[in-house]
């Protein structure tokens, strides 16, 4: 086709004329049987070299002729028009001829004027790739304006109000992306947010990304902020990345950060996770947290020394030995000491004892209620280590101390570097919010594991679980207790401290259970999906107000919470 195509008139502009051109050029396309992406490919290369060629014939005038002329080609139209206006792009990079070019901007200018006025018909890519290739420009089109002396249009007379006028059209049309091109351009900037807003509405993220990153920094943020309402995290997060809005949006990009991690864990990469991790002391605990609910022991010790991360559950303790038991007791699930904490030194103790804790387990308890439409408030609240269990009197605390008790508890349930294990969380955390609407501590949750979307035991509760992990269950003659009553008594404090410290223990086998039987000790392939989440909104839950994973008596273990 090189051949043919050098064998015609082509191999000298110098006589063509733009209808010559167009017309040789078609022949071309016709012979052969190529695939039009290989002829396109081949005839693009070939007019290149031709130009090339021809620079003192004035290539890229020409090919602004022929753009004039190309609708009569019809169906051959746009198709050529991106071929020649591609060849002329590289031609142009290359070399060129001042005269020529100049000459080609002002016709290239005319050709815009008329598509925008309506008098030539050419497609949004061509109307771009034009003013692009030619490098069409503000004053290059004013000078047009000026020369033709015709006022095309009695509203507009500077170029930039006809292509206001223009992009206002396209708009109307919903052609975002050609809007947006053609505006960054010229470099004309829409003020106000309403443009990208209406973007994002009828969901033009290419065009509404390319227009924030033109309009800057306000307008990125302002972006990240609409994908974030629409709970586009993935992609705020690659804004975030992509434009260092890391300052911006802290949060935002830590979470995208973990979320990246946790695919890598899951994927069995940990080395490149932490590799990604980058040093970053929270997200190394995160990886942790990950490698421990994977069962993958050896990667937490690893870790655990390389960054000297402490405070991580030690899992060569032995495992408790509880198959002569009839009902799981605090000792022999080495608790040492249970805490009542209904004031406010005791309180301050226990967070600061906490805080050291990377994982923690938390239940919460409070009255049944019968009633329709009438619930109780959140009671107690069990926060157990591996050796203690804390009791919060959350009734009289809050009525004593609530910005201590607010401030307290945050941070432990905002703490991202401490695991909360739970058991049907989204019931504790709504009943939390709800109980105690005031308090800050209860409207966010960060880092929590739901023991029950591991296991997906279907029946029994958490006494079933801890009945198959551990080999014993717990007892369930509190059933129905009254958590208001004070003091708690003896039965009911041990009990309640026993739904939080045996999450504990149940953790330690997540790993074995949420791997496949049999897995090879390589943990590079294992199938194996972190539960972990990192932040729970409380009052962005989906309302769902029956208990799952319980039995149908009304819950087996846990009468009000
Ligand atoms: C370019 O010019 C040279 C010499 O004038 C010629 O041999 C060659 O075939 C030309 N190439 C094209 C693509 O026309
Ligand atoms: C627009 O292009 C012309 C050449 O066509 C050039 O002389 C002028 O400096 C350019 N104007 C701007 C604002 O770039
Ligand atoms: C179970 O709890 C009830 C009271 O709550 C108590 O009377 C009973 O002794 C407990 N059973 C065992 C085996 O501990």
């Amino acid at each position: 086709m090189q051949t043919t195509i050098s064998k015609h008139a082509f191999f000298n502009l110098s006589h063509v004329s733009p209808l010559v051109f167009l017309y040789l050029l078609r022949e071309c396309y016709a012979y052969g049987t190529c695939k039009a992406s290989v002829k396109f490919r081949a005839l693009q290369q070939q007019l290149y070299l031709v130009f090339l060629n021809n620079s003192q014939a004035g290539p890229a005038t020409l090919m602004a002729h022929c753009i004039y002329l190309l609708p009569i080609f019809e169906s051959y139209c746009d198709g050529f028009c991106h071929l020649v206006l591609s060849a002329l792009r590289r031609f142009l990079k290359v070399g060129n001829n001042g005269g020529d070019v100049l000459k080609a901007k002002v016709c290239a200018a005319k050709l815009f004027l008329d598509i925008i006025g309506g008098s030539l018909i050419h497609e949004e890519g061509v109307q771009i790739k034009i003013v692009q290739v030619f490098d069409v420009n503000l004053s290059d089109i004013d000078k047009v304006m000026c020369d033709l002396s015709v006022k095309r249009n009695p509203k507009a007379d500077t170029a930039k109000e006809v292509i206001q006028q223009y992009v206002s059209k396209l708009i109307e049309l919903q052609s975002y992306m050609t809007a947006v091109d053609l505006l960054t351009h010229f470099s004309i900037r829409q003020s106000g947010e309403s443009f990208l807003l209406k973007m994002m509405e009828c969901r033009q993220w290419k065009a509404a990304e390319k227009w924030a990153t033109y309009m800057g920094k306000p307008t990125l943020c302002l972006l990240v902020q609409e994908y974030v309402g629409q709970k586009l995290l993935k992609p705020a997060y690659d804004v975030i990345k992509k434009n260092n809005l890391r300052q911006e949006f802290p949060e935002l990009y830590h979470q995208g950060k973990e979320s990246s991690l946790k695919k890598l864990a899951e994927k069995g990469v940990w080395e490149i996770a932490e590799a990604r991790a980058n040093g970053d002391r929270q997200l190394l605990e995160y990886l942790v947290y990950l490698a421990m609910e994977a069962g993958y022991f050896e990667k937490v010790e690893e870790l655990c020394d390389r960054y000297s991360l402490k405070g991580f559950l030690n899992f060569k303790e032995p495992e408790p030995n509880l198959l002569h038991q009839r009902y799981l007791n605090l000792q022999e699930l080495f608790i040492e000491d249970v805490f009542w904490i209904d004031e406010v030194n005791s309180l301050r103790d226990a967070i600061c004892y906490l805080e050291e804790c990377k994982v923690v387990g938390i239940d919460c308890e409070w009255k049944p209620n019968y009633e329709k439409g009438r619930s109780s408030k959140v009671s107690i609240m069990q926060i157990a280590s591996e050796k203690k269990v804390y009791i919060f009197d959350l009734i009289k605390l809050y009525e004593d101390v609530p910005g201590v008790l607010d401030e307290c508890l945050a941070r432990i349930l905002h703490s991202p570097s401490i695991l909360k294990l739970g058991y049907n969380f989204q019931c504790d955390v709504k009943q939390l919010a709800h109980s105690y609407g005031e308090l800050k501590c209860f409207k966010h949750f960060d880092m929590l594991l739901d023991i029950q979307n591991v296991f997906k035991e279907p029946r029994g509760g958490l006494s079933g679980l801890a009945e198959k992990i551990l080999g014993t269950g717990l007892n369930k003659t509190r059933r129905n207790s009254n958590w208001e009553q004070r003091p708690l008594s003896h039965y009911q404090l041990e009990y309640a401290a026993l739904d939080a410290a045996v999450l504990l223990h149940i953790f330690r086998h997540v790993g074995s259970h949420s791997q496949p039987a049999g897995a090879p000790d390589g943990h590079a392939k294992i199938e194996w999906k972190s539960h972990i989440v990192s932040h729970m909104d409380s009052l962005k839950m989906p309302r769902k107000d029956t208990k799952t994973g319980e039995e149908p008596d009304g819950g087996t273990d846990r009468p009000g919470g």
